[in-house]
């Protein structure tokens, strides 16, 4: 599909992002092993969510779908069943990598793949410490790509040093150690987002953190937890840069999820001038939730490197496109995990930005934004990835004349209804 957008004179309005790609497939996979029903509301509706729940079907667990969320009937511990096909985690790496956790632990036999993209990005990390624990894995590419094939067995905890900062090595170990025999510590370089952790103590597992430190003590029973999915940070951090980069804007985003290891963007705007206001702070289920409102703001560069980038790793495409309109450099360095993501987003974000006249220099783990920049319209595309194409969808707000971008659609990774919102957002 490709999209047409054209520069927007003022941007006003109110939107409610949809439901956080992180803590839906969660939701949905360790309600799958706890012991009774679970409802949750407010679920993602992007096409990754969706391959959670089918693989999770294929393993046996009844998921059904009701308005905005869904009901699901948890097997208990060692309920899941030998899936009769090949597992399809479709585009999600969270997916993938959350379900390899769970499956390296079931005594039997899978096959998980994934698409074009998905099949290029690094499993070996991932293959690493479940084989430490005991399960056996396989992959293309030396064991280092999808399909995976995994034998699941009986595990052992373990004591692991993730080589990077990753929720997703992190919670796939996690869920193996659920299962194994003896306590699992896991230790990261930086902290990475804690959803699982949060979820994992909610449903009583015996989880206890410090810092960046988590030992899981193997044994309890899940219980379900109903619970409300909180709007996705990610998602809203496009209209919040959106407001903060055009000229004549106010944009309010509400019912966000602000769990303080995604808030980096929130931290990264500000340091860059942009006026952002968080009110209406609450809680929901263990997650905190607010309205974020932004306004047009006169951005100045910034430096972002390190500990930063966990809390900011998918707000990069978004945050470059702020900086194309900053005034100074920004440099973002300690980030080469982005060349790994759904496409390389150093070399995507500058290629696509160049198209439209910003000027970023590609570094080997990060990028120099060169901002104050106007943008011209053109044709650019999102190479198949759902936040370029959401990043191209605002710098073509901001842009003047019009742009074209092509595989727009890939936006339904995580946000189906994002072109809808944007035309509703656009005054004309
Ligand atoms: C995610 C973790 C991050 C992030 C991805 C979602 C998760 O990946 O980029 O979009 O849900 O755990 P890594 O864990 O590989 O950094």
């Amino acid at each position: 599909m490709e999209q047409r957008v054209a520069a927007c004179p003022r941007l006003e309005g109110q939107v409610v992002p949809p439901g956080d790609k992180s803590i839906s497939p969660r939701a949905a996979i360790l309600n799958s092993i706890a012991s009774g029903q679970a409802r949750v509301d407010n679920v993602s509706p992007g096409a990754d969510c969706l391959s959670t729940m089918g693989c999770l079907r294929g393993l046996g667990v009844e998921i059904a779908i009701e308005g905005n969320g869904v009901s699901i009937c948890g097997r208990g511990r060692g309920g899941i069943v030998e899936p009769q096909d090949v597992l399809d985690a479709g585009n999600s790496a969270t997916t993938m990598r959350l379900l390899a956790g769970l499956l390296a632990a079931q005594p039997f036999f899978s096959v998980i793949t994934g698409d074009h993209s998905l099949r290029s990005r690094p499993m070996g990390r991932l293959i690493q410490p479940l084989r430490q624990m005991g399960a056996e894995l396989r992959g293309r590419g030396g064991d280092s790509l999808a399909p995976l094939a995994i034998r699941g067995g009986t595990l052992k905890g373990i004591h692991y040093h993730p080589p990077v900062a990753s929720a997703q090595l992190k919670s796939a170990v996690l869920i193996a150690a659920l299962f194994a025999e003896g306590v699992t510590v896991v230790e990261e370089p930086a902290p990475s987002r804690d959803h699982t952790e949060r979820m994992l103590e909610a449903m009583g597992a015996h989880i206890r953190r410090d810092g960046a430190r988590i030992e899981l003590q193997p044994g309890a029973a899940l219980s379900p937890l109903d619970c409300r999915v909180p709007g996705d940070i990610s998602a809203a951090a496009f209209w919040l840069v959106a407001a903060a980069i055009h000229p004549d804007a106010v944009v309010t985003v509400s019912n966000v999820g602000v769990n303080p290891s995604r808030t980096g963007i929130l931290d990264v705007l500000r340091d860059m001038g942009a006026r952002i206001q968080v009110t209406n702070e609450r809680t929901e289920g263990n997650e905190p939730v607010a309205d974020i409102t932004a306004r047009s703001s006169e951005l100045v560069a910034t430096s972002l490197g390190e500990s930063t980038i966990p809390r900011i790793i998918d707000e990069v495409p978004i945050i470059a496109l702020a900086a194309s309109f900053a005034r100074g450099t920004t440099t973002i360095r300690d980030a080469a995990e982005l060349r790994v993501k759904e496409s390389d987003r150093i070399a995507t974000t500058a290629k696509e930005l160049a198209r439209l006249g910003a000027h970023i220099e590609e570094l080997p783990d990060g990028m120099a934004v060169h901002g104050g920049r106007r943008l011209t319209g053109g044709v650019c595309e999102s190479h198949g990835d759902h936040r370029l194409a959401m990043m191209l969808g605002i710098a073509a707000l901001v842009a003047d004349g019009e742009t074209v971008i092509a595989d727009a659609g890939a936006a339904a990774v995580s946000y189906p209804g994002f072109w809808r919102d944007l035309g509703l957002l656009c005054r004309t």
